[in-house]
């Protein structure tokens, strides 16, 4: 079986979980993550199909997305071994994701991890980061702004401005830096139009 005919079926797999996602998740979230793996793959030199499998699937099983985590996780399990990956290519796929998410707080071990937390980094700053928070923020019924935090515009603060300190490789860290000096303008044209006497 051909990588393009296994990424089809990976494509629609991940467009049936996500499509409807409005949090900020959906399919074209898993698709950004998965070209930019394969991108920061291919200059930092990490397997460019691997990490693009790992990035459109990099979401699956989350515990804020899912109902049934253990539901989620299996079904990607069947997945893999129905396209015929290898053993170890699925374990090291399955590692890379396990060790992505920021909120675990993990720094992955290795160069797929890495380079596939620094997609989906990228992605949660920049013009495409900004629209996601406030995205995110509408789905929770949170508010937009509020002096004491605990509203949308607080999370650039809490977690978004810390992002490009923390990427783990030097072209990512490129990307992340052009997308943080867009989010810097957008907070002080922000706060210009918010602030009170
Ligand atoms: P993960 O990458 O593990 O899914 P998060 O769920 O924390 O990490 O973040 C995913 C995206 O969801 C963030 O980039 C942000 O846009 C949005 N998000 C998460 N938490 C908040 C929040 N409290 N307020 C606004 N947006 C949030
Ligand atoms: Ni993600």
């Amino acid at each position: 079986m051909k990588e393009a005919e296994k990424l089809t079926e990976i494509k629609a797999f991940v467009f049936r979980l996500f499509h409807d996602d409005v949090t900020g998740h959906d399919d074209n979230h898993m698709q950004r993550v998965a070209e930019w793996s394969r991108l920061l793959a291919v200059k930092e030199g990490a397997d460019p199909f691997l990490s693009e499998v790992a990035g459109w699937l990099h979401d699956v099983g989350d515990d804020k997305l899912f109902a049934s985590k253990e539901e989620a996780i299996k079904e990607r399990d069947e997945l893999l071994r129905n396209l015929h990956f290898s053993e170890r290519d699925i374990t090291y796929i399955y590692h890379a994701i396990e060790t992505v998410s920021f909120r675990k707080g993990k720094t992955p071990d290795t160069l797929l991890g890495k380079v596939v937390q620094d997609a989906d980094r990228l992605d949660a700053i920049g013009a495409i980061g900004i629209a996601r928070t406030f995205a995110f923020g509408g789905a929770k019924n949170q508010p937009l702004y509020r002096k004491e935090g605990g509203s949308s515009f607080s999370h650039f603060h809490e977690k978004l401005l810390l992002l490009k300190d923390k990427m783990n490789t030097p072209s990512g860290r490129e990307e992340a830096d052009r997308r943080h000096q867009f989010m810097e303008e957008f907070i002080n044209q922000f706060n210009r139009e918010t602030a009170s006497e």
